[in-house]
């Protein structure tokens, strides 16, 4: 088992002395709400208990992790991966059961971080990750992205490429509307027929051409950037079709089937692009250390 006094010293140490998460929030252009109430803190009970209380949710959460997961490649013995906006860490917990790693959960919301059973738990913001140069195995965000503004986007890239080591990966999942059957879809869906989100100026599309210049920007090389997540994402995963269907989000059945339907339409070439996200995986350089 790895031992993170060294990182925890290095918080205590290094990291913004005196300086509260609200200010760091400020100057990360995060959404809070008009109180000022970070927005996870205040939808954390429900958020969670939408993602762990329905079976195919969760099942269709699983597959979507395991795919991010994969990503990262072949890991030494002992690695140490960074879960970053991790929330409530589903993500973090399924590194740990699949890889065994060590998993350091990051994310700007204590509230949602309460219900976190990864390892190490650290309140911070992913614009300014309280961590040494090259202190990772491995760094993935599961949907946290874009919930950063576009001007605090490379911040946070910038950060996760100085602490991965050189040679390891990034990756991550983030929901994209490039599609414009899918822009359009979501425009007409997103914040009309609830108000779970709250903050209507959140900046939720994210092009993935500025993905790609922010991330090549940022130092990393060996960029890959797939669609990902159409008709199960679209209907098990986002809380406004969930209030709608959620006798089915309750069905592990139904989630296989639309996990069969989206691999099936991933092989064929248009429908491929019929996605609400994107997974990717980049990576730092390349050392013999690491892969
Ligand atoms: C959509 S949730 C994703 C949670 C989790 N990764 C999952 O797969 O369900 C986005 C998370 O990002 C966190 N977050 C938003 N802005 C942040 C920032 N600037 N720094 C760190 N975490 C942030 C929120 O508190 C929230 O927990």
């Amino acid at each position: 088992m790895l031992d993170f006094d060294c990182a925890i010293a290095t918080i205590e140490e290094e990291h913004h002395e005196g300086e509260n998460i609200r200010g760091a929030m400020k100057k990360s252009g995060h959404m809070g709400n008009a109180n000022g109430e970070l927005q996870f803190d205040r939808i954390a009970d429900e958020y969670v208990c939408f993602h762990r209380s329905l079976p195919g949710t969760r099942l269709y959460l699983e597959y979507l992790y395991r795919v991010i997961i994969q990503e990262l490649g072949s890991l030494p013995a002992n690695s140490r991966i960074l879960e970053i906006m991790s929330g409530q860490g589903d993500l973090g917990n399924e590194i740990m059961k699949l890889i065994g790693s060590d998993v350091v959960a990051l994310d700007i919301s204590q509230k949602i971080l309460s219900y976190n059973r990864c390892g190490f738990l650290v309140c911070g913001n992913a614009i300014d990750l309280p961590f040494k140069d090259s202190t990772f195995d491995g760094v993935v965000v599961g949907g946290g992205l874009h919930h950063l503004s576009v001007s605090s986007l490379p911040f946070a890239l910038s950060e996760i490429a100085r602490v991965v080591k050189d040679g390891c990966r990034f990756c991550f999942f983030e929901p994209t509307d490039d599609f414009l059957p899918i822009h359009l879809l979501r425009q007409f869906f997103y914040g009309r027929l609830d108000d779970y989100l709250g903050d209507r100026d959140e900046e939720i599309i994210f092009y993935q051409p500025m993905l790609l210049s922010s991330l090549k920007k940022a130092g990393f090389t060996e960029i890959s950037i797939r669609p990902f997540g159409s008709v199960g994402y679209g209907l098990l995963s986002q809380a406004d079709a969930i209030r709608f269907l959620q006798i089915f989000a309750k069905k592990r059945w139904f989630a296989r089937l639309l996990i069969r339907f989206e691999k099936f339409l991933s092989s064929v070439p248009f429908m491929r692009r019929m996605a609400f996200g994107v997974t990717g995986v980049a990576e730092r350089g390349i050392d013999d250390d690491c892969h």
